[in-house]
């Protein structure tokens, strides 16, 4: 029996007396680590202020829980200014559905809110975490995700993309080093579980995924001096809203501790939580890079999808057809269909097909099926897309540079 485990680098559900792996809770977690779970309020709230339908992702718990995310509706609702801030550890060449969701999820609040975005690749992090990573490989993973991420539609007048180790420099650093001086090896240690064996540049790397989330950071996108000892204190005050899965909080936990105390200070950034997508071994499960067959890769051919699904994805349908068409099955633990409710936009299809596999008539094959063609339809348009990312795009999307957004059309004076 042992209690779930998630920080930024493992994430592992809990077990039971017999060893069984468990569903994650996702209500102890937010309870745990003291976030709001998004309400039908909130969800109300949301549609009011923006006159848009919330996310199927939203109406259907995935993006579970919050930290201010109503201020960041508030501030909407005023016409101030926020960006959105997310990004990805670039450990594999190719991404897997599961890092998609926040990308996904991203490009859909930026088409909402109209708003700037910037995405951060830890490439730095991923050479000091992954004993087996040089800083040469990280590099070019970095390069290869930024094209996968560029091919999840993002705007590039809006967006702006970087590697650690390439761009971090100016306000960015002297933030780091500046928030570096507020927080010490005790505070880390709590958050991140560090000992005195941990390398310096392990102990040093949160801040830097800290401070991305001030809006000086980045004084080329907001067309302040990126070369002058100031950073701007109007600059600073612009608020952060960061969609993300739930792993990476504690990151953000010690932002929100520390940044009124910065020099300049800031706002605590906010942020939206999701659930992880399930691996296809079930609940529970972690999808991986080093197990192929643990994921769908953004990278795989439609033949590949549907033998992995087939063959390798968690099954809620009885052994045999006819045990099935009489008992009904279990869409509750059974991976296609909750892959489906992650890619099926459609609430009456979905709640149909959830009905027709509880109560029987639903045979696994034809569940599977639909779920086959959602995946090989949602990974087509995305190669695709990134067929077409070019070196000249790549380019577009990581020059520093100032950002275009109108925000609020019409803010409400109050
Ligand atoms: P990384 O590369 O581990 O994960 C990238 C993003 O994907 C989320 N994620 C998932 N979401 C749903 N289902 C899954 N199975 C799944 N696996 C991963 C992660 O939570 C993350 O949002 N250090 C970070 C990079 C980073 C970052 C950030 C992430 C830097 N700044 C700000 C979020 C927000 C990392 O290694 O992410
Ligand atoms: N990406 C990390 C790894 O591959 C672990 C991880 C981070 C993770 N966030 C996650 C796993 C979310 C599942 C869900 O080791």
């Amino acid at each position: 029996m042992a209690d779930q485990q998630i920080d930024p680098w493992s994430v592992q559900a809990g077990t039971d007396e017999q060893g069984n792996t468990l569903e994650f809770d996702y209500v102890a977690i937010s309870q745990k680590w003291n976030t709001k779970l998004i309400d039908q309020n909130l969800l109300e709230r949301f549609e009011k202020v923006t006159g848009k339908k919330p996310h199927r992702w939203l109406r259907r718990g995935l993006f579970f829980s919050h930290r201010d995310f109503d201020r960041i509706l508030d501030s909407y609702e005023r016409g101030d200014r926020f960006f959105l801030y997310t990004g990805r550890g670039p450990s594999s060449g190719s991404m897997h559905i599961g890092h998609t969701i926040p990308f996904e999820f991203t490009r859909w609040l930026q088409d909402v809110f109209d708003v700037p975005l910037v995405i951060m690749l830890t490439d730095d992090e991923k050479a000091l975490f992954r004993e087996k990573l040089t800083f040469e490989e990280v590099m070019q993973y970095s390069r290869d995700n930024a094209r996968d991420i560029i091919a999840m539609g993002f705007d590039v007048e809006k967006t702006f993309i970087y590697s650690d180790l390439k761009y971090l420099g100016g306000h960015f650093l002297l933030n780091a080093w500046e928030f570096s001086k507020l927080v010490t090896f005790n505070q880390v240690r709590g958050a991140f579980g560090f000992n005195e064996s941990t390398s310096i540049g392990r102990c040093f790397f949160p801040s830097l995924q800290c401070v991305a989330a001030f809006a000086t950071s980045y004084p080329e996108i907001w067309g302040d001096d990126p070369d002058g000892d100031l950073r701007s204190k109007q600059t600073a005050k612009i608020p952060c809203l960061i969609p993300m899965a739930i792993d990476q909080d504690p990151y953000f936990r010690l932002v929100r501790d520390n940044s009124h105390r910065m020099r300049f200070p800031s706002p605590k950034p906010a942020i939206i939580h999701s659930k992880f997508l399930t691996a296809l071994q079930g609940p529970g499960g972690k999808m991986s890079a080093s197990n192929p067959n643990s994921a769908i890769f953004m990278s795989d051919t439609p033949n590949q999808i549907k033998n992995k699904i087939n063959r390798h994805a968690f099954s809620g349908g009885k052994e045999t057809i006819e045990e099935h068409r009489k008992y009904g099955g279990n869409p509750d633990v059974d991976v296609a269909y909750q892959y489906l409710t992650y890619f099926e936009d459609d609430d009456e299809k979905l709640k149909k097909i959830y009905d027709e596999y509880k109560s029987g008539t639903l045979a696994t094959g034809d569940l599977k099926k639909e779920c086959i063609a959602l995946m090989q339809g949602y990974v087509k348009v995305f190669q695709e897309r990134r067929n077409a990312v070019t070196d000249e795009v790549l380019q577009q999307y990581m020059k520093p540079r100032k950002l275009e957004w109108k925000g609020n059309p019409n803010p409400v004076k109050l």
